[in-house]
Formats: C-alpha cells, sequence, structure tokens
C-alpha cells in the first residue's frame, strides 16, 4: 500500500494548518483483578497456556451485574485526562469515543458520557467502532477538527467492558482469556509549539477478513437483531470469535507496515523513537514485532501482563501509564501503532 494512502499530515501543497498536542491523560481500570487461575472456575484453562501463549497475567473486569458499562471507566478516566490538561468539562467542544462494546446498541456511548461528565449540551459527540484501532482513528480525527480551526478542545476517549459479553465456557477460551475491561482518554488542543505535536496520523482498513475477528449479534441483518433465546438457539453467535492465527499473521504485517509509515513520513528512524506503545493485543506480538524491527525492549511499552486486552482503550491506558511511571515526557518521539478486527490498523507519531 502506497505510503501516502491512509495518511494525515501536512503535505507540501496544503497551506500551513495548526498542529494539536496531547494536553492531558488519563485512564482507569475496576477493581476486580481476575487472575488466569481464577477462570478455571468457568472454563478448562491454565495461567501456564494464558503465560505461554499471551503474556497475560491478571485482567481487571467489572462487578457483575452491577450495572457498570463502558462509559461510566471512561468517566473516571475522562475526569483525570482533563485534571492533567488543567480543564473542565464544559471547556469541550467535541468528544470522540471509540469502543466496540456499547453501554446500549444504540445510541452510542459518547451522549452517555457527556450527560455523566457535564460537557455542555450543544457539544459534537461522534461514536467511532474501529475495534483496538479505535484510539489511533479517534486521535486522528480529533487532530483533523484542530489542525483546520473548527475546535480547540476535542476528548478522545476509548473504553470497552468486555467481560459481560464474553464466552466463559470452554469453548469460548482462546478468546475470553485475552479480554480485559477498562478506559483510557486524551484531551487535545491546539500545539503552541510546531515542534511538540502531533506529528502525523496514519488509517488503515482491510474488509476482506471481516469475518475472523467479529461477534455476529445484535445484528440488523437477523430479524429481530437480537433473537429471543439469546443462549442455546445462536450457538454462541453473539459472543466475540476470531480465527486467532490468521490474525496473528495479519498483526505482524500491519504493525510494522504503520510504525514505518509514520517513521518515514516524518523523516525519524527507530533510534530517534523514545517510546513504541502498541495495541495490547498479545504480548508475543509486540515481542515478535520488536524483534523482527531491531526495536529494543526497552523500548516498547506492554502492560497487556495486567490487563489483557482492553480493545480501544489499551493504548491510552499504556500512554497514560508509560507517562505517569517517567518513562515518556516533555520532548520525547513517542509512536503509537494498533492492529485489530475489521481488519482496521494504523499508527501515530507524536512529539511529546
Ligand atoms: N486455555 C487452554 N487451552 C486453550 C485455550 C485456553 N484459554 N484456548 C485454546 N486452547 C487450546 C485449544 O483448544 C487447542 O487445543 P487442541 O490442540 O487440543 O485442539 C490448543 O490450545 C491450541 O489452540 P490454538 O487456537 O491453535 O492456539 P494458538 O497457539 O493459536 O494460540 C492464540 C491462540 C493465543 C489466541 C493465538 O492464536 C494468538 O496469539 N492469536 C493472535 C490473536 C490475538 O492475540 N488476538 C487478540 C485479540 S485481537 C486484537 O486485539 C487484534
Amino acid at each position: 500500500m502506497g505510503s501516502d494512502q491512509g495518511a494525515s499530515d501536512m503535505t507540501d501543497h496544503a497551506p500551513a494548518l495548526r498542529r494539536s498536542r496531547i494536553a492531558g491523560l488519563g485512564s482507569h481500570v475496576p477493581p476486580w483483578v481476575v487472575k488466569n487461575d481464577d477462570l478455571k472456575q468457568w472454563m478448562d484453562t491454565s495461567d501456564e497456556w494464558i503465560r505461554e501463549r499471551t503474556g497475560i497475567v491478571e485482567r481487571r473486569w467489572v462487578e457483575r451485574d452491577a450495572g457498570v458499562g463502558g462509559s461510566d471507566l471512561a468517566l473516571s478516566a475522562s475526569k483525570k485526562a482533563l485534571a492533567d490538561a488543567g480543564l473542565e468539562a464544559k471547556d469541550i467542544q467535541m468528544v470522540v469515543y471509540a469502543t466496540l462494546s456499547p453501554d446500549v446498541h444504540f445510541p452510542g456511548s459518547g451522549v452517555f458520557l457527556q450527560r455523566k461528565l457535564g460537557v455542555p449540551v450543544g457539544a459534537a459527540i461522534l461514536d467511532i467502532r474501529q475495534q483496538c484501532t479505535g484510539f489511533i482513528y479517534g486521535l486522528s480525527i480529533a487532530d483533523q477538527f484542530i489542525k483546520t480551526g473548527m475546535y480547540d478542545r476535542v476528548l478522545v476517549v476509548g473504553a470497552e467492558v468486555h467481560s459481560t459479553g464474553l464466552d466463559l465456557s470452554t469453548t469460548g477460551r482462546d478468546v475470553s482469556v485475552l479480554f480485559g475491561d477498562g478506559a483510557g482518554a486524551a484531551v487535545l488542543v491546539p500545539a503552541e509549539d510546531e515542534r511538540r505535536c502531533l506529528l502525523s496520523t496514519h488509517l488503515h482498513a482491510d474488509g476482506a477478513n471481516a469475518e475472523d475477528l467479529w461477534a455476529e449479534f445484535p445484528a440488523s441483518r437477523h430479524h429481530p437483531h437480537v433473537p429471543v433465546a439469546m443462549t442455546g438457539a445462536l450457538e454462541g453467535r453473539q459472543f466475540p470469535r476470531m480465527k486467532g492465527k490468521q490474525v496473528f499473521k495479519h498483526a505482524v504485517t500491519r504493525l510494522p507496515e504503520a510504525i514505518f509509515e509514520a517513521m518515514a513520513r516524518n523523516g525519524a528512524t527507530l533510534a530517534d523513537l523514545k517510546m513504541l506503545i502498541p495495541h495490547q493485543a498479545n504480548l508475543r506480538i509486540n515481542e515478535f514485532v520488536a524483534k523482527m524491527m531491531g526495536i529494543p525492549e526497552d523500548k516498547v511499552w506492554n502492560n497487556i501482563q495486567r490487563f489483557g486486552n482492553t480493545t480501544a482503550a489499551s493504548i491510552p491506558i499504556a500512554l497514560d501509564e508509560c507517562r505517569s511511571a517517567g518513562h515518556i515526557g516533555p520532548g520525547d518521539l513517542v509512536c503509537l501503532a494498533a492492529f485489530g478486527a475489521g481488519f482496521t490498523w494504523g499508527s501515530a507519531l507524536l512529539r511529546l
């Protein structure tokens, strides 16, 4: 694929547009720690199998039947991001909310977050469905609105509650052991200094493999969208299903492509990079990519061991954690990269 396809940046021919920067970050995970061995109460699995194949040791899940949706986790993450940016909810002009596990079938979760957080009535609220690549798509969208001058303060959120929608029987164990719940948020504002900004974003998709990682219900192509006899009659088609080997194969191809694309676009090399923050799908995917590209281990931030795969939330949680731990700071070059269902993939290069 041509390096410019799906890329978003200033070109030589366009008038200079202003840039955006991340002014605040925040994240939140629910308090219930589910260890690999805890999963044995539902399915035939083992700590050894999960650690060896995925790197995951534990994940956070919302309490059962407590009515907690992704927007509740997003609320806590967003409050922290706003405080970090020195802003209040009333300052936000647009919310871009990325999730594959919305609170309800419709409307999108963004309006629930708007109401709970106190984002002004009349603000623009956009829900997006790019799964594991959702946060990078969200950053790119926010960046475009800021570049054109339409908005000055955009909240980008990635939030997921997977645990209430997993097949916890042995049949679903290949997928269910992977996923955790959580949320991450970033506040984007115009960059005062052109050297410290979101340098470029690169967005891609290929629908050829859409059914390799998906959940089939609720589905408008079926009547009714949610059949009354949910379990049994659906034979598990309401749960996420995945062709794991296919996903692995595509992920380890697309992630390096997207990372190199971001580097090439900005005339940067991997040596310039302070940290690669990849989507946390599987530790083995990230290790494979880093090894293939020659990126040293200490330049790749992984936290899937503690949180599992939180899909759209994984990059903002990791970015927030990495910065809070002092591993990245002002002036550092950071690359974000993701691959997920769709398939979708992409990257973002930023100088903090
Ligand atoms: N516990 C114990 N055994 C299990 C489990 C489990 N949780 N899941 C599967 N198994 C068994 C299978 O039943 C199978 O047994 P069998 O040989 O008797 O039939 C055996 O383990 C091997 O199963 P495979 O599915 O072939 O396992 P594989 O080695 O491919 O690993 C995995 C599965 C880890 C999911 C792998 O395919 C993978 O890493 N795929 C990448 C996809 C990924 O990480 N996706 C994350 C979400 S998508 C995203 O965010 C992009």
